[in-house]
């Protein structure tokens, strides 16, 4: 039997904070999926008999609703089909380009609109059927933007909070989508709508006056229902408490050394790791490295690149193309400059668990990080929570939302190839006390502005709107 769910709390993401494992007798079973979301909301999703609500991967489709490490799972199930239109297609074929700015097309497919509704549908209809009386739900990111409002008919007297972990578009952009005001009417049935950035959450407080005609006021936005939705800006952030106990482990000590071991212990390190994505200007940046091979700036045996590019939505065609362009780019480079033993560019297409990434970080002497737009970026943030000894620099996209709390990086514009090639020599050549002044003051914002915050600022303010008179969480 399936356990009988009423959560305090539901959370609603695209993904399950689980990922499909095979146990060593061969059954099929889950591990908790290593991301900072759920560590920060574990301890509120236990104290109010939390849910989380979404898509375990895959076509999968008779998962009944369970319980994993003390948190109740429920799975939506996708056929093939709605992966395809609503997941490759809608979400990251459609949204996820336009709302980075354009770095690649968007097709706009009406198919794909009809299957982002109807999976929207079936995430707002298990929202309704598992949440308590007076309950708050919290609806996570660009694929479910519809929930709120489908949510709110079914289950008026829900709280729901929606935040958007990636960068939402000027509003010439947004304009484009056919589904605009379908887009706008959806996030609006949530009561309070977090942003990573303030710009971002003013565009959407423009565009709805613009495109609704609803009255706004500052960050206020006063529906004729009479109910009032609050946009506002809460940069996310990492487990940093984590990241930097994790970086102190001595095994993780060692395997950095280790590391810089194999790497023919040269003299600068630079790192890179990034899902294999568009948007993260991964071919830009190993351009910029292999220009500098060229003229004699840096050579191998005494820099080397490290790049790590996890697999991505690879049945997307954009990925596929630049999985190969990337190929390419990084074997001509080596073909050209690396030597037996040492070469020009490390590179894994793989993905690593925590423990790895901090030894990374830990061996890593630039961290370079330069999409030409991301909402946030968590890796930056990463890297400087491991910096235990406030060393190593960072050069860093001045189009990441980290770029806004992150300003003693070294900023580069990733379209100014000239530009970012001195930010990665400087950042390369810097003294210790340069580094170590930088790093400081980057370390003391990670530090004090971590996830557990992020969830907790979120949650109380959404307690605040919205005037109606459900009962606040359990505080943890
Ligand atoms: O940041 C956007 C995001 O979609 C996250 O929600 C997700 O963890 C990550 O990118 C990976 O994307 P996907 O779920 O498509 O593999």
């Amino acid at each position: 039997m399936p356990p009988q769910i009423s959560a305090d709390l539901v959370i609603v993401a695209n993904r399950l904070p689980v990922d499909r494992i095979t146990e060593d007798d061969g059954s099929p079973g889950w591990r908790r999926s290593p991301g900072g979301l759920v560590s920060a909301l574990e301890p509120v999703m236990r104290a109010n008999d939390g849910a989380w609500i979404g898509w375990p991967g895959g076509t999968d489709n008779d998962l009944e609703p369970f319980v994993e490490d003390g948190l109740s799972l429920v799975p939506v199930a996708l056929g093939a089909e709605e992966v395809e239109d609503f997941y490759e297609g809608f979400s990251n074929g459609t949204l996820w380009p336009l709302y980075h700015d354009l770095v690649a097309k968007p097709e706009f497919h009406r198919e794909w609109w009809d299957a982002y509704v109807a999976v929207n549908r079936r995430f707002a209809e298990q929202a309704a059927a598992v949440a308590a009386e007076n309950a708050t739900v919290w609806v996570q990111d660009y694929q479910l933007q519809l929930v709120p409002q489908m949510l709110r008919e079914l289950r008026p007297d829900l709280r729901i909070g929606f935040y958007l972990h990636i960068p939402f578009p000027p509003t010439e952009l947004f304009q484009q989508l056919p589904w605009r005001r379908q887009i706008l009417a959806g996030l609006l049935g949530a009561d309070l709508i977090g942003f990573q950035l303030p710009g971002a959450a003013a565009n959407f407080v423009r565009l709805v006056r613009q495109r609704v005609g609803h009255k706004t006021h500052r960050d206020l936005i006063h529906l004729p229902d009479g109910r009032t939705v609050r946009a506002a800006a809460f940069p996310i952030s990492i487990d940093a408490e984590g990241f930097e106990e994790l970086a102190a482990r001595p095994g993780v000590a060692a395997r950095a050394a280790e590391i810089r071991e194999s790497l023919g212990n040269p003299e600068t390190v630079f790192l890179g790791i990034d899902r294999l994505d568009y948007t993260k200007g991964i071919y830009v940046r190993l351009r910029a490295f292999g220009e500098l091979l060229a003229e004699g700036e840096l050579t191998v045996g005494h820099a080397v690149f490290v790049q790590v590019a996890t697999p991505s939505r690879e049945r997307v065609d954009q990925y596929r193309r630049l999985r190969d362009e990337i190929d390419r780019l990084v074997g001509r480079i080596n073909g050209d400059f690396g030597e037996i033993g040492s070469p020009a560019i490390s590179y894994m297409h793989s993905s690593y668990p925590r423990e790895e990434m901090a030894a990374l970080y830990r061996a890593a002497d630039v961290m370079v990080v330069t999409p030409y737009r991301d909402g946030m970026n968590l890796v930056a943030k990463e890297y400087v929570a491991c910096r235990l000894y406030n060393d190593g620099a960072l050069v860093l996209s001045e189009f990441a939302g980290a770029a806004e709390e992150l300003r003693q990086a070294w900023l580069v514009n990733p379209h100014d190839i000239n530009g970012m090639k001195a930010a990665l020599l400087e950042a390369s050549r810097a003294g210790p006390r340069e580094k170590s002044r930088r790093m400081r003051a980057m370390r003391r914002q990670v530090m004090e502005h971590d996830v557990r915050r992020w969830a907790d600022t979120f949650l109380s303010e959404l307690s605040c709107v919205g005037g109606r008179d459900q009962p606040p969480l359990r505080r943890v």
